[in-house]
């Protein structure tokens, strides 16, 4: 399956990526966690990356579908595909349609994650992350064993300022997406509030994967 999950910061994107493309047996691709990767390993692209990463804007188009065309080359990934946090407007959307529509494949679903802003800041301020191993927690809905442990870390941009940024660009640029996926009859939206498992449930029944 060749899918796309939509959804504001902090919806659960990256925690249903996680478990729907192990179900799906396809990988996940997410730009956040490669540009990531890139900024702590030092990169020229991290370099460039993180200046609009810590404001809460969008990296240029131009970098960020080079990057998505190299990856989905890799790994046989036209095949099948979990992309976490791309597109990310209207023009990645086109892109992304020309590449696959170049490869002879077209993508089958694009998911949206709705949940409001309130809980976007409540996932957002309490999300840390281990050092060591990665595992994203929750200070109170997924808590790490030690929540002092020196392996945690806040995300940079999860600071409140940062947080009233990424809502109001995803307002403006990424929003738009939904209604691009949903003119070409690809859109399905779920609830995204609720237990972790809960929403997975509603996931994988929502593009027919629960079987
Ligand atoms: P990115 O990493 O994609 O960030 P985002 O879209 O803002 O999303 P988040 O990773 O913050 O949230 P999420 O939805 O993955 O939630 P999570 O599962 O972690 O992008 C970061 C930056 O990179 C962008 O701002 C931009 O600069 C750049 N970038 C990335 N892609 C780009 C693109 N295509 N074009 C241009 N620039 C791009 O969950 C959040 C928290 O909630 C966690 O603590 C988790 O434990 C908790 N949680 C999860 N599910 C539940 C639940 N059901 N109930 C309670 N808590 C939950
Ligand atoms: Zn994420």
């Amino acid at each position: 399956m060749r899918l796309v999950l939509v959804g504001p910061p902090g919806a659960g994107k990256g925690t249903q990526a996680e478990i729907i493309a192990e179900r799906l047996g396809v990988p996940k691709i997410s730009t956040g966690d490669i540009f990531r990767a890139n900024v702590s390993g030092g990169t020229s692209l991290g370099l460039e990356a993180k200046r609009y990463m810590d404001a809460g804007d969008l990296v240029p188009d131009e970098v960020t579908n080079r990057m998505v065309a190299d990856r989905l080359e890799q790994d046989d990934a036209l095949d099948g595909f979990l992309l976490d946090g791309y597109p990310r407007n209207t023009e990645q959307a086109e892109v992304l349609d020309g590449l696959l529509l170049a490869a002879g494949v077209s993508l089958d679903v694009a998911l949206e994650l709705t949940v409001d802003d309130d809980e976007v800041v409540r996932r957002l301020s309490g999300r840390r992350v281990s050092k060591s191993t990665g595992k994203v927690y929750h200070l109170e809905f997924d808590p790490p064993e030690d929540p002092e442990s020196d392996d945690l870390y806040q995300r940079s941009d999860d600071q409140p300022e940062t947080i009233k940024n990424r809502l109001k660009v995803y307002a403006e640029q990424t929003a738009p997406i939904i209604g691009y996926y949903g003119a070409r009859d690809k859109l399905v939206q779920i609830d995204a509030i609720g237990e972790v498992a809960e929403v997975t449930a509603r996931a994988l029944s929502a593009i027919g994967a629960d079987k």
